[in-house]
């Protein structure tokens, strides 16, 4: 059986106020239409087409990578009309289902379940009870509960607005009568729209059995319209995500301070504190503590190490049983070695810094392969840009920077060298030598501090 998916995203997004397509707007890091596209591939969709419409080709141009094709509705007649100009590219599919750019949550076990238990029927939806069905299409069934056809909340009688079973939206249905039907809806409403909805009145027309299935959770099909919805939504899935990462043995001291905008492994008996942020791909070893009000982005920080409070670490790798922060930065292609400390106030960039080095306080660290054991002193800096181009440090095995050093690159600091402090590093210091840049000390033993008149 090929599964054609259409993914309706043509809607404005009037209530965001935005000036970003509604459906490129971020939940958990990903534009909410990602969030329908992975869903749609989870379940081994043979195609993907996502219709848009507002806001231009911005929509695809983000989402370029994604593995559909796009069409466009110029103008928004209804949802009928939004997957009538998606069948051209559905040819040779066996069925198609219908999603919504702006329900980001849907579980693919939810759609599985609907494609499996509508198999033996032309069609098959997504239905849900609400005790407020408001605003809702209301699923109108016969004396022995068949589905019937769905009337629009605009376009119910008062008797069908007290039904409880709404739509969510969500259908599947056998694409050659799809096309059929879509074919053969009209505009006469209230909103003078081509429904989608009116096909399964035109199903059961035909004696066709409509069958429903409901999802696990509300939130699975609620759709997203203005920044409140998009908040709770936010919200609920964060908390999924967090649940699942406990019971896999992660110790997280508020759930609800977590945000995992990306992908988060942890070994056994980590730790996370409260406002850590997560971007990207990260993996934490075991036993990894991660102090208050933190951000990591695609990293990788081995066994042990420990991440104290305010510290921020992108594109990075650390090794176990290092001290990083509080107030560390670490920048795109830092790497530190095991049992390393990085202390306050300190940039790493684009450094190789070996096994037991420690950077602790006020440093920048740029273009520089740091050797093991170093020990670098306070305010110590890499002058490592001549306002042009970027220059490498070398510094070798066990040597000693002395506090407030300027390292001028393109530079080498030898094996176990010792530099004074305060100096200004502009050639090579040799292995195991002290150098140094030092003015020479002064006493002006007649000096006298200026005085105010009396
Ligand atoms: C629709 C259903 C309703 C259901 C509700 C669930 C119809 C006629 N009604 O109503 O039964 O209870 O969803 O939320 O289908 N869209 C397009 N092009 C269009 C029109 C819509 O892409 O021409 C997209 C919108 O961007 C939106 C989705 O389709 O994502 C639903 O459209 P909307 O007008 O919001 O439908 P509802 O009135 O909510
Ligand atoms: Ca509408």
């Amino acid at each position: 059986m090929k599964l054609g998916v259409v993914i309706l995203a043509a809607g404005k997004g009037t209530r965001m106020r935005s000036a970003l397509p509604k459906v490129l707007h971020p939940l958990a890091g990903r534009p909410l239409l990602r969030h329908v596209l992975d869903a749609a591939e989870a379940l081994g969709a043979a195609r993907i087409c996502c219709v848009y419409g507002h806001g231009g080709d911005q929509v695809p141009n983000t989402l370029a990578d994604a593995n559909c094709t796009w069409v466009e509705q110029s103008e928004r007649l209804g949802t009928g009309h939004a997957v009538l100009q998606a069948m051209p590219s559905m040819a040779g599919m066996d069925r198609i289902l219908v999603l919504y750019g702006d329900v980001p949550l849907i579980e693919a076990e939810t759609l599985n379940r609907l494609v499996a238990d509508s198999n033996g029927s032309a069609l098959g939806l997504i239905s849900m009870r609400l005790d407020d069905p408001s605003g809702y299409g209301r699923i109108v069934r016969d004396k022995r509960g068949h589905v019937l056809r769905i009337v629009e909340q605009k376009d119910a009688s008062e008797a069908e607005l007290g039904i409880q079973e709404i739509n969510t939206g969500i259908i599947v249905a056998d694409a050659t009568r799809m096309n059929d039907w879509l074919q053969h809806i009209g505009n006469d409403n209230v909103q003078g729209e081509y429904y989608l909805t009116d096909v399964i009145g035109l199903a059961t027309a035909q004696d066709i059995e409509v069958v429903t299935i409901q999802p696990e959770a509300p939130q699975e099909v609620a759709g997203v319209n203005d920044r409140l919805q998009l908040a709770e939504l936010e919200r609920y899935h964060q908390r999924r995500l967090v649940e699942t990462l406990m019971l896999q043995g992660t110790t997280v001291l508020d759930p609800a301070r977590l945000d995992i905008r990306g992908t988060l492994i942890c070994e056994r008996d980590v730790t996370l504190d409260v406002n850590l942020i997560i971007e990207g791909r990260v993996r934490l070893g075991a036993n990894v503590r991660i102090g208050p009000n933190c951000l990591l982005k695609d990293c990788d920080i081995g066994a042990g190490t420990e991440v104290f409070a305010n510290s921020v670490i992108e594109d990075a790798q650390v090794g176990a049983g290092a001290r990083i922060g509080p107030f560390a930065r670490l920048r795109p292609q830092a790497q530190i070695g095991d049992h390393c400390h990085i202390g306050n106030f300190v940039e790493v960039k684009k450094s190789r810094i070996a096994e037991g080095t420690k950077v602790n306080h006020l440093s920048y660290i740029g273009d520089t392969e740091l050797g093991r054991q170093v020990n670098i002193g306070a305010g110590t800096i890499t002058c490592n840009y001549d306002g042009a181009n970027k220059h490498q440090t070398i510094i070798g095995d066990g040597a000693f920077i002395g506090s407030n050093t300027a390292l001028v690159a393109p530079v080498e600091v030898g094996e176990q060298a010792t530099i004074g402090a305060g100096s200004v590093i502009s050639r090579d210091a040799p292995a195991g030598k002290l150098s140094l840049t030092r003015a020479p000390q002064q006493t002006i033993d007649t000096w006298q501090r200026p005085r105010k008149p009396d």
